[in-house]
């Protein structure tokens, strides 16, 4: 038997792949991803090595940009946000990994892929709904929901009776269950899961507090194409490389931080303390630029959705019929996406400030409030009122009579 295991080289992939090999006695294959979570791979291939994966079954990818321009992009054209607020950082990475992991696998010869996500949360679904949509016959073993592992303390009693070296957060604690990749930080657990309590400030990875953060404010302009980045301060970038720039600004100015208790797919409510500084700061601006570019009617049809586009995400069903239709029409919508909107910085907020498009519908003759030269006439407004009234006289009129009576 041969597993290709999503390893990230941190202490619960690296329990897992040595229990992978000693009690449910399989080959294991490492696949191990840099999605810019800010970690060195060698140490992980270095764990893998002493743990006896052989060298040629050690796969570690650079994805990061594949992450950003074909899951992250694609995703903020839709100014994705799951009830209204989460920017879904670890749910649109989820896919991107299966793929890696299901691709592997058929190279190496593997029969399953292997996660490391609980049975109580949702990444343990986007993993597997993503393999079966990618290969029907892959099997996924998830070592959570099959060992007598199921305690924090068992964990470590394993780990240590394993040599397996433990972490320590800021404070010399086992760490919380974090999920980092470029899109954002992911915190959960441990002090956070009581929710009437506000986040200690050491949870923070990546943004400064916005008591810390400076005193001037700071302008960057984002360039877009057919609703896409592609440039900052007139420098063309790659699509990682915007979204890396945007983290260090957006963390620098305290932007990005959310504190929120959101409904698992499966059921169950969770709170987390997400960090998306470069996410907030695009989103900001993709709705920026949007606001000139966007035709009324195809916009609002496609904030009408969106609700729905994320569910699709974070309940685990990118690789589905429905996103990929949804998907078509955002795509559809963001032809004429292209332009500039400048954001201001300043603690913790990200405004956006000016906006500019060769392709703008944006018509100042049409909407002053000085003199038109005949661009519009006042009067056409009266009867496309009345029109849009008619119905409602009518309902008022009922209402009238019914309360007489
Ligand atoms: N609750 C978030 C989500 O479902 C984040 C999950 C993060 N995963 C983790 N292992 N901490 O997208
Ligand atoms: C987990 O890592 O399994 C818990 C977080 C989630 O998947 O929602």
């Amino acid at each position: 038997k041969k597993v290709v295991l999503a390893y990230s080289g941190g202490l619960d992939t690296s329990i897992i792949l040595k229990w992978l090999q000693t009690e449910y006695g399989c080959e294991v294959v490492t696949f191990t991803a840099d999605l810019g979570q800010g970690e060195e791979l060698a140490p992980a291939k270095q764990k893998a090595l002493l743990m006896g994966i052989k060298e040629e079954n050690i796969h570690i990818v650079d994805v990061r940009e594949e992450f950003v321009r074909d899951f992250v992009f694609p995703m903020f054209r839709a100014n994705a946000l799951y009830e209204g607020l989460y920017l879904l950082g670890t749910s649109i990475a989820r896919p991107l990994i299966s793929q890696h992991l299901v691709r592997i696998a058929q190279e190496t010869g593997a029969d399953a892929v292997a996660h490391g996500a609980t049975g109580k949360g949702n990444d343990q679904v986007r993993f597997e709904l993503s393999a079966a949509a990618l290969d029907p016959a892959i099997k996924v073993i998830a070592p959570w929901r099959l060992w007598d592992l199921t305690s924090r303390t068992k964990l470590l009693e394993f780990a240590e009776a394993n040599q397996i070296p433990i972490a320590k957060d800021k404070r010399g604690e086992a760490p919380f269950s974090v999920d980092a990749n470029l899109l954002h930080t992911s915190s959960e657990g441990k002090v956070l899961e009581n929710p009437a309590e506000e986040a200690p400030e050491f949870v923070y990875q990546r943004i400064t507090p916005v008591e810390k953060a400076p005193d001037t404010p700071e302008y960057v302009e984002i360039g877009f194409e057919r609703g896409d980045a592609v440039s900052i301060n007139g420098e063309a970038l790659s699509p990682a490389t915007i979204l890396a720039r945007l983290n260090d600004l957006g963390g620098k100015h305290g932007v990005g931080l959310l504190d929120f208790v959101e409904n698992r797919f499966v059921g169950m409510k969770s709170r987390g303390l997400y960090e998306t500084p470069g996410g907030t700061i695009l989103l900001e601006a993709h709705r920026g630029i949007e606001q000139i570019t966007i035709d009324a009617g195809a916009g609002h049809l496609k904030d009408s959705i969106m609700p729905r586009y994320a569910e699709l995400i974070y309940n685990g069903f990118w690789f589905s019929p429905e996103r990929e239709a949804l998907q078509a029409l955002i795509d559809k919508t963001q032809e004429y996406v292209t332009g500039t909107v400048r954001v201001k910085l300043y603690k913790g907020s990200a405004r956006t400030v000016a906006r500019w498009s060769d392709y703008s519908l944006y018509s100042e003759k049409h909407v002053t409030f000085e003199e038109d030269a005949g661009a519009y006439d006042q009067k056409d407004a009266e009867g496309f009122i009345r029109l849009n009234a008619l119905r409602l006289r009518l309902i008022a009129a009922r209402n009238a009579r019914v309360a007489d009576k």
